[in-house]
Protein backbone atom coordinates (compact mmCIF):
# COMPACT_ATOMS: atom_id res chain seq x y z
CA UNK A 1 0.00 0.00 0.00
CA UNK A 2 1.54 3.26 -0.50
CA UNK A 3 3.24 5.48 1.56
CA UNK A 4 3.13 9.03 2.69
CA UNK A 5 6.75 10.53 3.91
CA UNK A 6 7.35 13.30 5.86
CA UNK A 7 10.42 14.57 7.93
CA UNK A 8 11.41 11.18 8.49
CA UNK A 9 7.70 9.93 9.48
CA UNK A 10 5.91 7.58 7.37
CA UNK A 11 2.15 6.38 7.25
CA UNK A 12 0.82 4.21 5.23
CA UNK A 13 -2.91 4.80 3.74
CA UNK A 14 -5.21 2.10 3.88
CA UNK A 15 -6.96 -0.07 1.51
CA UNK A 16 -10.11 2.09 1.61
CA UNK A 17 -7.97 4.96 0.18
CA UNK A 18 -8.70 7.70 3.44
CA UNK A 19 -5.59 9.79 2.68
CA UNK A 20 -6.91 12.69 5.11
CA UNK A 21 -6.62 10.68 8.20
CA UNK A 22 -3.30 9.86 7.34
CA UNK A 23 -2.11 13.43 6.48
CA UNK A 24 -3.54 14.89 9.91
CA UNK A 25 -1.30 12.09 11.44
CA UNK A 26 1.44 14.02 10.38
CA UNK A 27 0.60 16.94 11.42
CA UNK A 28 -0.95 18.60 8.50
CA UNK A 29 -3.92 20.99 9.71
CA UNK A 30 -6.65 19.99 7.81
CA UNK A 31 -9.45 22.54 8.59
CA UNK A 32 -12.07 22.74 5.39
CA UNK A 33 -11.34 19.60 3.93
CA UNK A 34 -12.81 21.42 0.60
CA UNK A 35 -9.92 23.13 -0.44
CA UNK A 36 -11.41 26.85 0.39
CA UNK A 37 -8.99 27.51 3.43
CA UNK A 38 -5.37 26.59 2.19
CA UNK A 39 -4.02 25.44 5.66
CA UNK A 40 -3.04 22.02 4.44
CA UNK A 41 -0.55 23.44 1.72
CA UNK A 42 1.75 20.62 1.36
CA UNK A 43 5.10 20.54 -0.87
CA UNK A 44 5.76 17.36 -2.87
CA UNK A 45 9.07 16.49 -3.10
CA UNK A 46 8.73 13.16 -4.63
CA UNK A 47 6.17 11.17 -6.33
CA UNK A 48 3.65 13.32 -7.74
CA UNK A 49 3.08 11.47 -10.75
CA UNK A 50 1.19 9.22 -7.89
CA UNK A 51 -1.16 11.61 -6.91
CA UNK A 52 -4.69 12.58 -8.24
CA UNK A 53 -4.37 15.63 -10.43
CA UNK A 54 -5.19 19.07 -9.17
CA UNK A 55 -8.71 19.69 -8.36
CA UNK A 56 -10.95 22.97 -9.56
CA UNK A 57 -10.45 24.74 -6.11
CA UNK A 58 -6.56 23.96 -6.12
CA UNK A 59 -6.57 25.89 -9.13
CA UNK A 60 -7.93 28.90 -7.40
CA UNK A 61 -4.72 28.73 -5.06
CA UNK A 62 -1.08 29.89 -6.45
CA UNK A 63 0.24 27.16 -6.34
CA UNK A 64 3.67 25.91 -7.31
CA UNK A 65 4.07 23.06 -9.79
CA UNK A 66 5.21 20.96 -6.71
CA UNK A 67 2.50 22.35 -4.22
CA UNK A 68 -0.86 20.79 -3.34
CA UNK A 69 -3.84 20.85 -0.84
CA UNK A 70 -3.84 17.45 0.70
CA UNK A 71 -7.13 17.81 1.50
CA UNK A 72 -7.42 17.33 -2.34
CA UNK A 73 -5.08 14.47 -2.81
CA UNK A 74 -8.08 12.06 -2.58
CA UNK A 75 -6.24 9.26 -5.12
CA UNK A 76 -3.06 8.22 -4.06
CA UNK A 77 -1.27 5.44 -6.12
CA UNK A 78 2.03 5.21 -5.03
CA UNK A 79 4.39 6.42 -2.27
CA UNK A 80 4.94 10.11 -2.19
CA UNK A 81 7.33 12.15 0.11
CA UNK A 82 5.81 15.99 1.09
CA UNK A 83 6.93 18.79 3.37
CA UNK A 84 4.40 20.89 5.16
CA UNK A 85 5.15 24.08 7.35
CA UNK A 86 2.34 25.54 9.51
CA UNK A 87 1.19 29.31 8.48
S1 LIG B 1 -8.20 21.80 4.59
FE1 LIG B 1 -8.85 23.67 3.75
S2 LIG B 1 -7.94 23.68 1.80
FE2 LIG B 1 -7.39 21.79 2.60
Amino acid sequence: MPKIKMKGKEVTIPKDGNSSSKFEELGIALSCCGGICGTCKIKVLKGIENINPKTEEEMEFQLEKNERLACQCHKIKGDIEIDYEEW
